[in-house]
């Protein structure tokens, strides 16, 4: 089919072969479809959409566009977990080693941070001598022997996603629900888990402001991992304000450390457990749930956790000494205090404006490829509902330049709301989606 007839047939609102969608992806990838023509055609996905069998189509062919990763020399049933993207999301860094302690082998391919949300990659390089781009051999050796390893994306894993997300991105067309779902699923399927855990933010700071746009997503995302024999289930959490304490790249480790010995902010330490247990669950470490939890929740205290963590990090070239000594992660020179303007109790901490003061202050990428300051950041000292007194310290933030310090601090004031009478907090876990459909808490 020509190029400009499979453009006119996805503005008219008629549904593509999967033959269609493979010979277009695929074309696309060697070149031969020009980006005119391709971001054409995005756009008139991005309005008209595409059915369950367009959006799988176009997963598998983006996941075969390069190497599919082949796990079987690593015994047991590997399960993935990714979350779409939030403020202060620092699951996977506590999630991998308590359920890698737990029996459960983690394979994890992770991508750097762009935007307001950060990445997996960029956080583990504060830690001193830490290696996050390991060869295939040294990656499935590693799973083999500590049952984790977490590298970055390789360019030969979806490279058809690669070019495809740089061209929405340029072309306004990224917030489309089967452009996402294919995304994520296409690398996650190239990845090589067995199974597929998803974490489905829901909120200001995620890509799905509204909770039925974010069933949607899960939905989609679960109909794909069935369809090509991976189990997939998703969690809906809430992404109204920042999950942790903790937006930086330096900060987000002592933040998981902290957690991984038995401390730290309740409500991350809460979705911690919660992803472990569905992980433990889906390979069938444990039966139910609260079984799991229970397991997971011994393993934070007696410290069999940390100790994985540790064991993974040195695994990976890395100084595990920064678990007992914390001046060894990258320390910001300027230190600015954030108080409350009035005695009362927190009304809202705005997720996104959070993440964007975190971006300006150089803890996150305006631009792909953009360095970034693993030092610089923000500590929340409250969270929604918490009574507050007027000139209490609600946050630090941490910068490496006096002029960012000031910058960000502006956003933050404007980003957290006092107000004289109480105030609820938010819901954690806002719901469940498998292949049976949406449940909601
Ligand atoms: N994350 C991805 O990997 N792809 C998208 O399209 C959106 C978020
Ligand atoms: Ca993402």
């Amino acid at each position: 089919m020509h190029m400009v007839d499979c453009i006119a047939k996805k503005r008219n609102g008629e549904e593509h072969s999967s033959d269609e969608i493979k010979e277009l992806i695929t074309a696309y990838t060697r070149g031969d479809i020009p980006d005119y023509q391709m971001a054409a055609w995005l756009m008139a996905v991005y309005l008209n959409g595409m059915s369950a069998e367009e959006t799988s189509a176009m997963t598998r062919a983006m996941a075969q566009s390069g190497k599919v990763m082949n796990l079987d020399a690593v015994s047991g049933i590997k399960v993935d977990k990714h979350s779409t993207g939030g403020v202060a999301d620092t699951t996977t860094l506590v999630v991998a080693p308590l359920v890698a302690a737990a029996g459960v082998p983690v394979s994890k391919m992770s991508g750097r941070g762009l935007g307001f949300t950060g990445g997996t990659i960029d956080k583990l390089e504060s830690i001193p001598g830490f290696r996050t781009m390991l060869t295939e051999e040294e990656f499935i050796a590693n799973l083999n022997v500590h049952g984790l390893a977490v590298t970055g994306q390789t360019p030969n894993i979806a490279p058809a996603d690669g070019r495809i997300y740089a061209l929405r991105d340029v072309t306004a067309t990224v917030e489309s629900i089967p452009l996402i779902a294919s995304s994520i699923m296409s690398k996650k399927i190239a990845a090589g888990a067995d199974k597929i855990l998803l974490d489905v933010k829901v909120g200001r700071g995620a890509f799905m402001k509204s909770i039925d746009k974010a069933v949607e997503l899960a939905q989609t995302m679960v109909t794909i991992g069935e369809t090509v024999g991976r189990q997939t289930v998703a969690v809906l959490t809430n992404m109204e304000e920042p999950l942790g304490q903790a937006v930086g790249n330096s900060l987000e480790v002592w933040e998981a450390l902290e957690i991984l010995k038995g401390k730290g902010c309740q409500a991350l330490r809460e979705l911690c457990l919660i992803l472990g247990a569905h992980m433990m669950v889906l390979a069938n470490q444990a039966a139910t749930l609260q079984q799991a939890y229970t397991i997971l929740e011994k393993f934070l205290l007696d410290g069999l956790a940390l100790a994985k963590f540790c064991e993974f990090i040195e695994a990976q070239g890395g100084n595990a000494a920064v678990a007992q000594n914390y001046n060894l992660l990258p320390q910001a020179k300027y230190q600015k205090q954030i108080k409350a303007c009035q005695t009362g109790y927190i009304q809202s901490i705005l997720a996104d404006q959070i993440g964007y003061a975190a971006m300006r202050l150089g803890a996150g990428r305006e631009f792909k490829e953009q360095p970034i300051d693993l030092a610089a950041g923000i500590l929340l000292h409250c969270r929604v509902g918490d009574r507050v007194e007027k000139d209490q310290v609600i946050a630090t933030v941490y910068a490496s330049h006096s002029q960012k310090l000031s910058l960000a601090g502006a956003i933050i004031e404007k980003a957290i709301f006092v107000t004289a009478s109480p105030v609820n907090t938010l819901p954690l876990l806002l719901g469940f989606v498998d292949k049976n459909g949406y449940k909601p808490i």
